[in-house]
């Protein structure tokens, strides 16, 4: 149990920071809080850290200090050192230590297994305070209850919490290792502006007003891309950078508005040289910091059979469900739903009899988030008969077309779905990793990389009525393609890749497009016309004039990485700072209102509206 009493004001009070120390006295930390074992027996130590829990019982007192790499019990005896003993009495929660003893074995019976300092303790001679501290607002312990939003707020005592410190200790190593890597293959690592130019690449991009220039705005990167090609164009033939980039996009479990980019480019290359090197980069990185071993050669599949037998552009290949195609079946038949459907899939789930009527209404409800209107199901019950709402309406050809491309066998259960291409595949690709978790099929200690290959090049956005480049408007179509993007945009290739690792993306990247004539043919092929293209990236195609060398590269998400090495389920537990679901910092209180005065500088007005919300808010006049 933690002892969180509160440190009565008045005297008491005074007595501990009277006796808070501005300086160490000389005394040197000797050894961690994680580090003693029976090795050190008799040793005299100096620890210091945090007060993590104390138990006084008037005669023993024993306090668990704490810092970043875990505990040690230390025990205050009146017979060992009665003034220590007696000053120890203020000791409270989170005060800030220095305690000096001799290191002994636990009592018989007393060792605890379970810590890596469990079999010792520190008898304590003498001790300093190095600080007071106010009752944290929520206990400092790793089953934590306290709502995520107060937590953030004081995110540096909920990071003192040795689960996450540990995320944090593993992203170092991991960055370690990555840098290992990469300068051992010649990659210089090489830092890009802040502060530039806004390009699209998909997401909206965070504004940063010029004051030099008024009515000027820089864009904060969604990612290095041009500045990491115009690198290769400079003859620097091999970069990398561990790069913060910015979007301003709407946030998931592992999204964030500023995320952390392992950014790579090599100059001369093809894709089986980039993804050499990446698989390299990845299995070397899973080692070095988790000791796992990662496949030799790591499988691949087209983007085109990811989407028809997983759903997803990024399969969870740790488990087997698969999606099929069964619109042939019932085309023209008697069920108006699957006759008609422009896109028709079912997906058959071993031992889905089991399936309770409240579950399959859940999953119904649910694959509505992805636009479906409903969910049909059909049951194998034990007898082999078929319990469903629609069978009713199958003829038996259909039935049993049905049943031999399914494979269906007693204990089944068959999800279709009728719908537009998208809406299909997004309700049972989503639908199938739900029903992973539901039947234990996933199995939580593997890890399952994949490349994902031949993506489209373009993509066609309903919004804007025109063509978008799929992965970004440098990535160059495959062999042969470069003529016919414009006459068949739909059919058009790119000679992209994205790395995916247990069902997440972890990484992407394509061969770029190196002469200038091809460059301008894609814009074109984007519908950006020469005027805008020269506004917007004439600086690029200028560079591609001058002897461009061919180049290709990739970005890893290393948050997203960070987070299946540790198991994370937020990627807020592997940014030491991250912001809401509404990208703000509860912290900092960031975004917040700048004075008139400020905004007056970069010739900026508000809005009225906006004026209006930000007064509401607090004050923060220049
Ligand atoms: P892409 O946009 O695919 O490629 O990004 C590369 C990787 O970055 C990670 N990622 C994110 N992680 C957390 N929060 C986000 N909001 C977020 N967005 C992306 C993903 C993704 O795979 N310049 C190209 C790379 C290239 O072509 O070399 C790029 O940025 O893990
Ligand atoms: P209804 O004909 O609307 O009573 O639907 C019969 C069954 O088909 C129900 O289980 C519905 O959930 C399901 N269903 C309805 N529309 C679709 C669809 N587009 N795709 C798959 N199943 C559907």
């Amino acid at each position: 149990m933690t002892d969180q009493s509160i440190t009565p004001a008045g005297e008491e009070r005074d007595y501990d920071e009277y006796r808070v120390i501005q300086d160490l006295g000389g005394w040197k930390r000797s050894h961690h809080c994680n580090q003693l074992t029976s090795a050190n027996l008799g040793e005299e130590v100096t620890l210091m850290g945090w007060v993590q829990f104390r138990r006084d019982h008037g005669g023993l007192i024993f306090i668990d200090l704490r810092d970043r790499e875990g505990l040690t019990q230390t025990v205050f005896s009146p017979e060992v050192a009665p003034e220590a003993h007696e000053r120890a009495h203020a000791i409270r929660i989170e005060y800030v230590c220095a305690l000096r003893g001799i290191v002994r074995a636990r009592p018989e019976g007393m060792a605890n297994p379970n810590m890596n300092t469990g079999e010792i303790e520190v008898y304590v001679t003498d001790w300093k305070l190095l600080n007071t501290s106010d009752t944290p607002p929520f206990p400092i312990e790793d089953r934590v209850d306290a709502a995520e939003m107060l937590r953030l707020k004081y995110r540096y005592l909920d990071l003192r919490r040795p689960r996450l410190a540990k995320n944090f200790i593993l992203r170092n190593k991991a960055a370690q290792s990555v840098r290992r890597y990469l300068d051992s293959l010649g990659f210089l690592e090489i830092e890009t502006p802040v502060l530039t130019k806004s390009t699209p690449e998909g997401a909206r991009d965070f504004l940063v007003p010029s004051r030099m220039s008024q009515g000027m705005f820089y864009a904060l990167p969604q990612s290095p891309q041009i500045f990491k090609q115009l690198l290769m164009v400079a003859g620097l033939d091999r970069y990398f950078q561990i790069v913060k980039c910015f979007r301003d996009e709407d946030l998931r479990a592992d999204r964030q508005p500023e995320f952390t980019q392992i950014d790579i480019e090599m100059s001369f290359p093809d894709e089986e040289q980039v993804m050499g090197m990446a698989e390299g980069l990845v299995r070397t990185l899973f080692a070095e910091t988790i000791d796992a071993r990662l496949p030799e050669a790591f499988p691949r599949m087209t983007y085109k059979q990811a989407m028809d037998e997983y759903g997803v552009d990024k399969p969870d290949v740790r488990f087997e469900l698969r999606l099929s195609d069964v619109k042939d079946i019932f085309a023209g038949g008697g069920f108006k739903v699957f006759a008609n459907a422009p896109c028709l899939k079912a997906m058959r789930v071993p031992g889905g009899l089991e399936l309770s009527r409240k579950e399959i209404d859940d999953y119904t409800e649910f694959v509505k988030i992805y636009g479906a209107q409903g969910l049909a199901w059909i049951k194998v019950k034990e007898d082999g008969e078929w319990q469903s709402p629609i069978v009713k309406f199958f003829s038996d050809d259909e039935k049993a077309k049905l049943a031999e491309r399914l494979g269906m066998v007693p204990g089944d259960i068959v999800f279709f779905q009728a719908a537009p291409e998208d809406v299909t595949n997004a309700s049972l690709g989503n639908l199938r990793l739900k029903l992973g978790e539901r039947f234990g099929l996933i199995d939580e200690k593997a890890f399952a990389p994949l490349w994902v290959t031949d993506f489209p090049l373009l993509e066609y956005d309903p919004e804007d009525k025109r063509w978008v480049a799929k992965h970004h408007p440098f990535t160059s179509p495959q062999p042969g393609q470069m003529d016919t993007i414009a006459s068949d945009p739909a059919g058009a290739l790119a000679r992209a890749y994205d790395l995916v690792l247990n069902g997440s993306e972890i990484g992407g990247g394509s061969i770029r497009i190196h002469t200038p004539a091809a460059q301008k043919a894609m814009f074109q092929a984007l519908g950006i016309d020469e005027a805008e293209a020269e506004e917007k990236f004439g600086f690029l195609i200028e560079a591609l004039k001058f002897g461009a060398p061919p180049h290709g590269g990739i970005a890893f998400g290393l948050d997203r990485i960070i987070m299946i090495l540790t198991g994370a389920k937020s990627i807020r537990d592997v940014i030491a700072f991250p912001k809401t679901q509404k990208a703000t910092c509860l912290m900092t209180d960031a975004p917040n209102i700048v004075g008139r005065k400020q905004l007056r500088e970069l010739g900026i007005q508000l809005r009225e509206k906006a004026q209006d919300t930000a007064a509401d808010g607090k004050k923060n006049e220049a």
